[in-house]
């Protein structure tokens, strides 16, 4: 699990909409908590053992709360249900401090949000961000249904304030023309910052639409994985710090390898998208799964997400 955490109170539980709770999350003592960027994260460590990476959808000037919505995924690997079924106001969780993978460039001339359901929650403290820096943004924002949209008050409210432009599309009123990504990204002006938090499909579409943009004017955040975990084992990993070879075998990820033999590895999501678990490469061929590392970091070989991501050579050297 990840390094740094503190315990924390749920202050408060909204309904923010069909399937979407938010949690108000507040120190013990009442100070300061640790201060975050727009776009950052924290990972809540469950009672059920389970680690789940949460968007902050709160004001950064805020340092006496954090603000995560929990979307309850009756698909998913049980983290936002337990949440659901299970957190009660006055309840006291272990979170991590706050990191982030999806910052915001605060100097652009022009910003172009793109969120498809929960995929809202970064975007939402990008958007307070841009208007407390006086910065224009475009957010362009799916859901199923508007019932299952959370956060269109709040959204209302800050296109009150100006220089927030919202277009909403909704899969049962869509009249053929949403979410056309080309299109969105097409219009945006050359120099624009474009985002992209939403479902894989959505998160594809976007890079592919943006391919021709420079690539540091293109963000986007994964919350689930979008390829399978290597497990095909087979191979070694050569612990250089401790000195150690853990085979990695059939049905294993190198994550789980490490932890059957009692190895302290830093993880959270297990999906290959929080780059928490992120190591250093010192010889061999790793077989990238995450969404975390860039094509280039990938190709570099230098780092491997060992939650996910196996091995193309015998041995792996890892810096651990
Ligand atoms: S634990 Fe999140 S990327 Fe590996």
């Amino acid at each position: 699990m990840a390094d740094s955490t503190v315990a924390l109170r749920v202050k408060r539980i909204c309904f923010e909409a069909e399937r979407i709770n938010s949690y108000e999350l507040v120190s013990l003592t009442g100070g300061d908590l640790a201060p975050f960027t727009a776009g950052g994260h924290v990972d809540l460590h469950l009672p059920n053992g389970t680690i789940r990476c949460y968007s902050l959808v709160n004001d950064q000037r805020e340092r006496h709360r954090y603000v995560i919505a929990v979307n309850k995924d009756p698909a998913g690997r049980g983290g936002s249900s337990f949440v659901h079924d299970n957190l009660k106001a006055g309840d006291i969780v272990t979170v991590s401090l706050p990191r982030n993978n999806f910052a915001l460039c605060e100097e652009a001339g022009h910003s172009v949000l793109i969120a498809g359901g929960i995929g809202i929650t970064p975007l939402l403290s990008m958007i307070r961000r841009l208007q407390a820096l006086g910065r224009p943004a475009e957010l362009f924002y799916a859901a199923r249904t508007r019932p299952a949209a959370a956060f269109l008050d709040e959204l209302d409210a800050l296109r009150s304030n100006g220089g927030l432009t919202v277009h909403l599309d909704f899969d049962d009123e869509r009249s053929g023309r949403l979410c056309d990504l080309p299109a969105i990204v097409g219009r945006a002006p050359a120099q624009a910052h474009l985002y992209c938090c939403g479902p894989v499909p959505m998160l594809q579409a976007f890079e592919a639409a943006t391919a021709d943009r420079p690539a540091d004017h293109v963000h986007v955040e994964y919350f689930q994985a979008a390829e399978a975990p290597a497990t095909d084992g087979g191979f070694e990993v050569r612990l250089a710090r401790s000195n150690r070879t853990i085979a990695v075998a059939p049905g294993k990820t190198i994550l789980d390898a490490l932890l059957d033999a009692g190895i302290a590895a830093n993880y959270a999501c297990t999906e290959g998208v929080c780059g928490t678990c992120e190591t250093r490469v010192i010889e061999g061929t790793p077989d990238h799964r995450d969404q975390f590392l860039s094509r280039e970091e990938q190709s570099a070989n230098k780092s491997i997400m060992i939650c996910c991501s196996g091995s193309k050579s015998r041995t792996l050297v890892l810096d651990i």
